[in-house]
């Protein structure tokens, strides 16, 4: 049976794909970023290793555009190619899909209620890029399998927390009645406070990012009933990223136990969160299994 394993928050702040590939990473303005994610990347090599990631993120006008705007799309072909976006495509790896493992989560959420839009082919753009080089760093192949979810969070009206939580938990269902055993994780993207335009351009709110960071712990869901509303004023125009945290937390059952957490502002206009959780067993269900083991 596959299953998931572990569940990773992070920003995907284009400078940081820049700075990577050109060789950037230990200037000041980019090292505190970088080295937050040592930890994971020794952990993904040493102990974490896995299979396929499903990997929630949303394209910016790469793939889709005024044209087309899935509310959640699923990538269900070989091999996704990153997007030129603007300054030809960053020098990475192409993504390798999981078809086989991809169709049959499409399946299962569609008969679950959720309608997915399917993707064949598509290009793949910092959204979905910048958070593998920051858990896997300069390597010549991605090294597990990548499914991507795409989520609408450019075009208005973005879906609710509350909807992308339930999602998750749709998405665990699914995973666990696949019947390869494989490791799996679930990886939520994008964020955390930020409005790259406008008046309010730059704005960061530390408290709230930290507040929402602490919120995916544990057991509470006090966060998949944050209206889109308080995104926009205390995190900026671009915070509503944060709603695809949600779809990883909602998949990693009733509660999560936290394995590494880095915050650091600002890079470019915006305020990097990266945190790495883990499904632990209710208290309640730790008990029944203690006892049903004496
Ligand atoms: C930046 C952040 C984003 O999430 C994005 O999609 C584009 C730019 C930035 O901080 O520059
Ligand atoms: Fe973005």
């Amino acid at each position: 049976m596959a299953r998931i394993t572990a569940g990773i928050g992070c920003s995907h702040i284009p400078v940081l794909g820049f700075a990577h590939d050109h060789g950037r990473t230990e200037e000041p303005a980019f090292k505190p970023a970088f080295e937050g994610f040592d930890w994971t990347r020794s952990w993904m090599r040493e102990e974490a290793r896995p299979d396929v990631v499903i990997l929630v993120y949303n394209d910016h006008a790469s793939a889709f555009d005024m044209k087309i705007i899935p509310t959640f799309a699923i990538g269900c072909g070989e091999l996704f190619s990153p997007a030129d976006e603007g300054f030809g495509p960053r020098p990475v790896p192409p993504v390798i899909g999981h078809p086989d493992l991809a169709w049959h989560i499409a399946q299962s959420l569609i008969l679950d209620e959720f309608d997915m839009t399917i993707i064949n082919e598509m290009a793949v753009d910092h959204g979905l890029t910048v958070p593998l080089t920051m858990m896997f760093g300069a390597v010549d192949a991605w090294p597990c399998k990548v499914i991507p979810l795409a989520v609408n969070v450019v075009t208005y009206p973005p879906p609710s927390g509350n909807r992308c939580w339930s999602l998750g938990e749709a998405i665990a269902r699914a995973v666990e009645s696949y019947d390869e055993d494989l490791n799996v994780q679930i990886w939520g993207t994008g964020g955390m406070s930020h409005q790259l335009q406008g008046p309010r351009a730059g704005l960061i709110n530390r408290e709230w990012d930290n507040r929402f960071l602490d919120g995916l712990v544990g057991e509470g869901q006090d966060l998949r009933n944050i209206p889109h509303i308080e995104y926009l004023r205390e995190t900026g125009s671009e915070g509503i990223e944060m709603v695809m945290w949600l779809i990883m937390r909602g998949a990693l059952g009733a509660r999560t136990q936290v394995r590494h957490r880095h915050y650091h502002v600002p890079v470019s206009n915006t305020a990097l969160g990266h945190i790495v959780l883990e499904p632990s067993p209710i208290a309640s269900m730790a008990a029944a299994s203690l006892e049903s083991t004496q």
